[in-house]
């Protein structure tokens, strides 16, 4: 029996950049604090706390701990920014209080956010294509020198009004859907305003997306990795349901009861974006011991 395991499968480039440099400075030892857990995944978020690391939840907690500037040990504080990244004020604050910032923005979200600066600067409104309460688009709105909206859907889109006289600058989330994407656009160049697009999408999502389908349609099974709140592994999920009857979603090792029909050839094995390396090679193992 073949395992196959798909391309991409896992963090992306920037998520697995961000989660490599909180280990490398584990090893200055210096006190190391990320602004929002690293990586939507508790079990890697749980063993960097065994390590030390600390995380500050919010903008309030950030307030709360000390100016460093009165201290004279420089281990004192450290903190890393996660892939989405944060608005400017966050990162202005945490210099302020004297930290050591370390910004492990993804670049192809830092991308957007000096495009919104440069253009909002240059007097553009600038209109953001994504879900507002994301941590991504809240860093984004935050790098405007001006007036910015989010929209989110295609009926947002089509009552949607920009300042009168004003050129539009329009960007996306890293992990919006394409099509949605290029139907939104649609709808506002139709409107005949003065648009400006960045096509900001990253190709991580699609390209899991599309090699998890190539590798499920030729399964005899297939596992999907991926916490239960991931919305990006529900999407595997679906994908691979589509084409293989015999899909199996799991958190954990310990959620796999694999029932696998005696002619199985084929064994396909996804992940979602904040799955870790370590857990993909431990079910990889697992399947190759047990079947
Ligand atoms: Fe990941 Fe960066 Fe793309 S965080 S999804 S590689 S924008």
């Amino acid at each position: 029996m073949e395992i196959r395991l798909v391309a991409g499968a896992g963090f992306c480039f920037g998520v697995k950049r961000a989660v490599d440099t909180v280990y490398e400075q584990l090893q200055t030892g210096k006190t190391i604090y990320t602004y929002g857990p690293i990586v939507h995944n508790e079990e890697v978020v749980k063993e960097l706390a065994e390590l030390g690391v600390r995380v500050i939840e919010n903008r309030q907690e950030l307030e709360r701990l000390p100016d460093l500037r009165s201290l004279a040990d420089p281990r004192a504080g450290t903190v890393i920014i996660r892939a989405h990244g944060v608005p400017r004020e966050v990162q202005q604050c945490m210099e302020q209080k004297g930290w050591e910032v370390i910004d492990a923005t993804c670049p192809f979200v830092k991308r957007i956010h000096r495009t919104v600066e440069k253009k909002s600067g240059q007097g553009d409104h600038i209109l953001v294509v994504g879900n507002p309460d994301h941590p991504e688009i809240q860093g984004i709105v935050g790098w405007c020198n001006g007036p910015v909206d989010v929209i989110e859907t295609v009926e947002e889109a089509e009552k949607y009004v920009p300042p009168e006289g004003k050129k539009l600058t329009v960007v996306a989330q890293t992990t919006f859907n394409y099509n949605k994407f290029q139907t939104i656009v649609e709808i506002l160049k139709k409107k005949g305003y003065n648009v400006s697009i960045v096509n900001t999408i990253c190709n991580a999502t699609e390209d899991r997306q599309r090699d998890t389908r190539e590798v499920a349609a030729n399964a005899d099974a297939m596992i999907v990795i991926g916490g239960k709140h991931s919305s990006n592994a529900a999407k595997l999920y679906e994908i691979c349901r589509e084409v293989c009857d015999n899909t199996y979603f799991i958190q954990t090792l310990d959620d796999l009861h694999l029932e696998l029909p005696k002619s199985a050839r084929l064994v396909g094995i996804t992940a979602g974006a904040s799955t870790p390396n370590k857990l993909i090679e431990e079910v990889q193992n697992y399947v190759r011991i047990n079947f």
